[in-house]
């Protein structure tokens, strides 16, 4: 239980080392554009982030893209099979090369402004009317890469070319969960929400159940709001680098998250008894959440589009023999999810149009939200960071190898 009643708060728009003298972040860090760009730099950019599945582009040529600010990125397999990431960004005069959100079996990429094509492992292969051009190559003109990982069937990327490996930023993370069997899992569902509010009260929402009951009576009868217990914070014990998290317990006997509380799927590979009792919920900063339910997985990817619009992907897992046995119908799960995603969403709008108010000062945590307390102190303990401009490749800014050799040498 949180202490209550400590007299002096912080100064406004501060987070205090305590949870019962804390105000929240102020109106301008859910509204101000400046902060909302400093944000995307500072985390999005400099993160390694969840950007799909590797199934879902199982073929040469297959690729989907997604959004985040003002990037769009372009992820690709290629004719030996890699998966690849670029920025979706032509290298003639910058035209956004494809406009789908996903497609397969492409030859190549061909912007459509003046078609200078790129193979799907990057190159530029066609340029015309280059021929004659002075100091021009076009081995030196790919698309600009972005780096790529994979872990448990997903694709992570990261816009840093100078940051640490996946394994370094996860490790921590992925260490939760040896005994799983991601790889086989297979996109059972998916849902794509249009959110009127920044990602950072998005972010909040998930880290407490203190809502639960006004909010989601539903989910809230299966799991009661004060069940469970947090077993990872950013910045208090137990301490995790980069994710913050717990479980939640099945009230009575109920075995999952679905509408009538009980499951008829099998539980997941690797399930142990305490494990089926219960919801594992993570927020990977700064935009995975991660809810692993005996029977399936969930997750949400946000989007940040602006300080006040996120795209809000969800995705259901399942196993994917699970998924082939006759008669599998995911939607017990996924219909009560979309019902408490939409809850989520629709009072998280209601909160990004309060805290615009002049009214608006931020205010105080109760017992329920040492979570939303932790990501906050979080957040302005990241942005008090220096923010130290790294170096660029040479991949990111377009040299070759040889040509950045080149230049290192004059
Ligand atoms: S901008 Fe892409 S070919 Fe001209
Ligand atoms: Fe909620």
């Amino acid at each position: 239980m949180e202490k209550v009643g400590v007299p002096k708060a912080p100064a406004r728009g501060e987070v205090g080392e305590h949870l019962s003298a804390s105000t929240l972040l102020t109106g301008a860090s859910f509204w101000d554009d400046a902060i909302f760009l400093e944000e995307l730099e500072r985390f999005f950019f400099r993160s390694w982030l969840n950007v799909g599945r590797s199934d879902q582009i199982p073929d040469p040529g297959d690729f989907f893209a997604r959004e985040v600010g003002n990037e769009s990125l372009l992820f690709i397999r290629g004719k030996d099979h890699e998966v690849r990431g670029f920025y979706n960004v032509c290298r003639h005069r910058g035209t956004r090369i494809v406009g789908e959100t996903e497609g397969s079996k492409l030859g190549s990429l061909v912007c459509p402004y003046h078609a200078w094509t790129y193979s799907t492992e990057g190159r530029l292969v066609g340029a015309p009317h280059t021929e004659r051009l002075v100091d021009f190559s076009k081995e030196e003109y790919g698309l600009r890469a972005v780096r790529v990982d994979t872990w448990g069937g997903f694709v992570w990327a990261s816009l840093d070319d100078a940051g640490p490996t996946l394994g370094e930023e996860m490790g921590e993370f992925f260490a939760r969960f040896p005994r799983f069997d991601f790889e086989g899992l297979r996109l059972g569902a998916r849902r794509t929400y249009e959110v009127e509010a920044n990602w950072k009260i998005l972010g909040e929402n998930y880290s407490e159940c203190y809502h639960c009951a006004p909010i989601h009576p539903e989910l809230n009868r299966i799991t009661h709001y004060t069940s469970g217990a947090y077993t990872a914070y950013f910045m208090r014990e137990p301490r995790a680098p980069n994710f913050n998290g717990g479980f939640m317990e099945f009230s009575k006997d109920y075995t999952s998250m679905v509408w009538s509380g009980y499951t008829k799927r099998p539980p997941l590979k690797g399930m142990t008894e305490e494990d089926r009792r219960r919801v594992d919920y993570y927020f990977v900063f700064p935009h995975l959440f991660f809810s692993l339910h005996p029977d399936y997985l969930m997750v949400h990817r946000l989007w940040p589009r602006s300080p006040h619009h996120t795209t809000i992907e969800c995705d259901w897992y399942f196993d994917a023999g699970v998924m082939e046995t006759q008669g599998f119908d995911p939607s017990d799960a996924v219909d009560l999810w979309d019902l408490i995603n939409r809850q989520d969403w629709s009072v998280c709008q209601r909160t990004q149009l309060g805290t615009r108010s002049r009214a608006w000062r931020g205010g105080r945590f109760s017992g329920q939200e040492s979570q939303v307390h932790d990501f906050e102190r979080f957040i302005a303990a990241r942005m008090r960071e220096p923010l130290v401009k790294k170096p660029r490749s040479p991949r990111r800014r377009g040299l070759s190898r040889s040509r950045a050799a080149r230049r290192r040498t004059r």
